[in-house]
């Protein structure tokens, strides 16, 4: 399923050199928390490819001239707490003007459930190209409840950031959510029984916040 379509894997040197840095288990909390934003800072640049644009009219000191923009407040970005704030400061980096959501979400460690606490969306999101940003995708159980949040909300352009996948929570979000598209840096190998990802980097909540 990782093939459909609607999967972008980001193979680029730059993107693949920071994720070393995020899998090395000696990386400390610092650079790791630099090297989530930097990752999605490139990560953006790419799955901003075709948001929606409008044309402007811009005087320079020269004369006057048509300049594509990204269409004013049609762009929101979404962090699932804990670990997609890691991911938020990145993207803004690469557009600063994108609306802002927060959905809060943790998994229960015994049945790898998520378990809803937090959910603040801006007024119209419902008409934004909506950018969901996780570090981790492992089962697709936060992934995929956070997209069923939005949906109730009305949204219906959804793509999902996420720096590390598992192909078990590729092929869940393409089953459930065939609309949305998933850009991803890495596509690793499994799960483990614990639901961490093969080979992966840990936990990455804790790897951001220092609270191992
Ligand atoms: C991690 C991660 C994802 C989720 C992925 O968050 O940031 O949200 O697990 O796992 P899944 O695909 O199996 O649902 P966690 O629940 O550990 O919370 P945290 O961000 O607060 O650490
Ligand atoms: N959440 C993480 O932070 N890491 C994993 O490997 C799986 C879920």
């Amino acid at each position: 399923m990782e093939n459909s379509p609607n999967v972008r894997i980001l193979d680029h040197p730059l993107i693949s050199h920071k994720v070393a840095a995020l899998r090395r288990a000696d990386t400390p909390c610092w650079e790791f928390r630099e090297t989530v934003s930097g990752i999605a800072s490139l990560m953006a640049y790419e799955a901003f490819r075709d948001v929606p644009t409008e044309k402007v009219e811009v005087r320079t000191p020269l004369e006057t001239c048509t300049q594509t923009v990204v269409k004013e407040d049609s762009v929101a970005v979404v962090p699932i707490l804990r670990a997609g704030l890691g991911m938020l400061d990145g993207v803004l980096r690469a557009y600063p003007q994108a609306r802002i959501g927060h959905i809060g979400l943790r998994r229960d460690e015994e049945t790898h459930e998520p378990e809803g606490y937090y959910c603040r969306l801006p007024a119209g999101i419902e008409d934004m190209a909506v950018f969901v940003v996780d570090p981790m995708l492992a089962t697709g159980g936060s992934a995929s409840a956070a997209l069923r949040m939005l949906k109730e909300r009305g949204c219906r352009d959804i793509r999902m950031l996420n720096i590390i996948a598992a192909p078990e929570g590729v092929d869940r979000i393409v089953k459930e959510h065939p609309d949305v598209r998933i850009y991803i840096a890495a596509l690793d190998r499994c799960l483990n029984r614990n639901a961490y990802i093969l080979p992966g980097l840990g936990d990455a909540g804790d790897r951001i916040f220092g609270t191992l």
